[in-house]
């Protein structure tokens, strides 16, 4: 009962994990990440099915113009220190947005979905604008570009030019990787929180706030700091005997519910060695690909989501400390799809805890203490 491993807390038509495999309403990751778009993604955890192109286009052209950010949030950044939590301040940027919608309390289907739009929308432009005005740049407004997915509108709004096409699709294929994962902590802190019949934003707040953690999804950010640390892949061994030998965690390894690997870090690393060869520096792929075989060796781990990430989005170009930020990006597609799910047949989640405190005790005076 430990941290609730085995326990089943909802029933979900969203995605499943059956013997190692994840599907997405049923389809497998494995069709999805070589087959699929981001934006048929977010269509078919919300509405159940694939997209036609009308629908699909119908979506992209929602998305994108919702995009815009209400100029208040560019003030908003402007107060935070550069040096403050990127997390932090997309967490706050995020309730700030409820400000600017008049359908909060709204929780009917129609309304729960155009907030959903709305919200995905904007969480990739709030995120690159929050590295400009950290940088001392401009922000670059969505409407101001010319862009076919949010993929590319998110490089363009960070880098403040249009992305290669092979940028463009690898971070593409990150977002459908990172869109859904059945009860993780961060999806069942959303749906405890709108189970109250609170809203979207709140739920999205409280999920951001459980992926900000390093045991969740801010490991792809600590695996780079190990990268960085090992330097070169001559010290990759004497790095990883040292952890293993102070029964230190390494991070990017091990999951709660997948014990022969995770079926997105295949797909990672490939991207990996892909966008390293792109790059002319395949150094941070050859020391991960070597992990990968240590620690496999010495302890049976094998990586997870988060381990081949931090590679792709280095070679990307992508600050470290945004890694955790862009997870947020993909999966706030996972969130509200169970979002909309728990409001769309809502029971209160309330359970309950085994008390192991004192039995009595006798009340003494603040005097007696
Ligand atoms: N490095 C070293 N040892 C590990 C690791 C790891 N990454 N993961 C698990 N173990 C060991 C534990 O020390 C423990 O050993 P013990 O029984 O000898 O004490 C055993 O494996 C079981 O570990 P638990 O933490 O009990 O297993 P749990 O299912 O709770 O762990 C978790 C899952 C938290 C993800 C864990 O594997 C971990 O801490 N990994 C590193 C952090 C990480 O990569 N998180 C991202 C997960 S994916 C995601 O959230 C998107």
């Amino acid at each position: 009962m430990s941290g609730l491993t085995g326990i089943v807390a909802c029933e979900t038509a969203i995605s499943s994990i059956e013997n190692g495999v994840l599907r997405y309403r049923g389809y497998t990751i494995d069709d999805l990440a070589t087959k699929a778009t981001f934006e048929e993604i977010i269509y078919l955890l919300w509405y159940g099915r694939l997209p036609n192109r009308l629908e699909l286009t119908a979506l992209k052209q929602d998305l994108l113009e919702s995009a815009v950010l209400p100029k208040k949030i560019y003030d908003l950044l402007h107060l935070y220190e550069p040096w403050g939590n990127a997390m932090a301040k997309l967490r706050t940027c995020v309730s700030f947005l409820t400000h600017f919608d008049d359908e909060v309390m709204d929780h009917s289907f129609a309304a729960d979905h155009r907030k959903a739009i709305r919200i995905m929308a904007r969480m990739a432009a709030i995120v690159a604008a929050i590295e400009r005005i950290r940088t001392d740049l401009e922000p670059i407004e969505p409407d101001a570009i010319q862009f076919t997915s949010l993929a590319e509108m998110f490089l363009w709004l960070l880098k403040g030019e249009k992305p290669e096409p092979l940028a463009a699709k690898a971070l593409d294929v990150c977002l459908v990787l990172h869109a859904e994962h059945e009860l993780n902590a961060s999806t069942f802190a959303s749906r405890v929180t709108v189970s109250t019949m609170s809203d979207i934003y709140s739920g999205i707040v409280s999920a951001i706030g459980t992926l900000k953690g390093p045991l969740h999804g801010n490991a792809n950010e600590q695996v780079a700091n190990m990268l960085e640390d090992i330097g070169d892949i001559s010290r990759v061994e004497e790095y990883i005997a040292g952890k293993i030998a102070r029964k230190e965690r390494i991070m990017g390894f091990g999951h709660r519910v997948y014990k022969h690997g995770d079926p997105r870090a295949k797909y990672l690393k490939e991207l990996a060695k892909e966008l390293g060869e792109w790059r002319g520096d395949t150094r941070w792929y050859d020391m991960s690909a070597k992990i990968e075989q240590l620690v496999f060796a010495k302890k049976g781990l094998m990586p997870n989501v988060d381990f081949y990430s931090a590679s792709v989005y280095t070679y990307l170009g992508i600050p470290r400390d945004l890694f955790t930020l862009i997870f947020a990006i993909s999966r706030t597609s996972g969130w509200m799809a169970h979002i909309l799910e728990q409001h769309d047949n809502n029971k209160l989640i309330r359970p309950r805890a085994q008390y192991i405190g004192k039995k009595h005790d006798q009340w003494l005076p603040i005097e007696d203490r």
